[in-house]
């Protein structure tokens, strides 16, 4: 981290929220290549946007052609990735957005980080006014499906590629996918149609009421 860096303060989130008349959070979606995470949280983000709030999605594959297009696919690159992520959807979070993030996001450690960076304190802000800065919600929603669904799906030919050893360190071929062990949303999306897993998650944001 640099040194001679000072935070500066800006408009509370409780402002922001009061100002633009929603609350910031962040769903963030993980699972296997072809999984359907991109074709839910599309979905779930024109569901939000018909509804009047504001939703921005970050997708994995769209990306890394900008902002990351310096990683790989090592574990170290998936890491740096996701921590990258993390910190844009929570900024995006901080605006008073729905941040939707479409990663696959294999490891348990990074999702933690993600979840953590949500829940930290604002820098800067004295302990009185932590409650004028909530933490920002972070929900995790696990597209859940079995790796042969996946791999017959395959709408990208990529598990194909792997198994032929043309791609390295493949999601659930030769690199690791650690599955979520308490989620918010499970998805099974082998038995669950993209409208029913979009009226699942929004179900459960307004009960928790976090769509007002
Ligand atoms: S990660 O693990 O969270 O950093 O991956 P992510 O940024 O979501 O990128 C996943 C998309 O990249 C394509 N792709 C690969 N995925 C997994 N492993 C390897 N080696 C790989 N190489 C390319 C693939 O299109 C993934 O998109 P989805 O939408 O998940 O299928």
């Amino acid at each position: 981290m640099a040194t001679n860096i000072t935070w500066h303060a800006s408009l509370s989130r409780r402002e922001r929220n009061a100002n633009r008349k929603q609350r910031g959070l962040t769903i963030w979606f993980t699972g296997l290549s072809a999984s359907g995470k991109s074709t839910i949280a599309t979905a779930l983000e024109q569901h939000l946007l018909h509804l009047g709030l504001a939703a921005y999605r970050l997708d994995g594959d769209n990306v890394r052609f900008g902002l990351n297009k310096d990683l790989g696919f090592s574990e170290s690159d998936r890491t740096e990735n996701i921590r990258r992520i993390a910190e844009v959807a929570k900024l995006f979070a901080d605006s008073s957005t729905i941040a939707i993030t479409s990663f696959i996001s294999p490891y348990r450690r990074d999702r933690a980080v993600a979840r953590e960076l949500h829940a930290a304190p604002v820098a800067g802000s004295e302990s009185g006014s932590q409650g004028d800065n909530p933490p920002l919600p972070f929900v995790e929603v696990w597209v859940d499906v079995p790796l042969e669904v996946a791999e017959q799906r395959d709408p990208k030919e990529l598990y194909k590629k792997a198994r032929k050893g043309e791609i390295r360190e493949f999601t659930g071929v030769s690199a690791p996918y650690e599955e979520p062990e308490d989620p918010e949303i499970r998805i099974k999306s082998a038995e669950t149609s993209v409208e029913e897993a979009v009226v699942l998650i929004v179900g459960y944001l307004q009960e928790r009421g976090l769509l007002s």
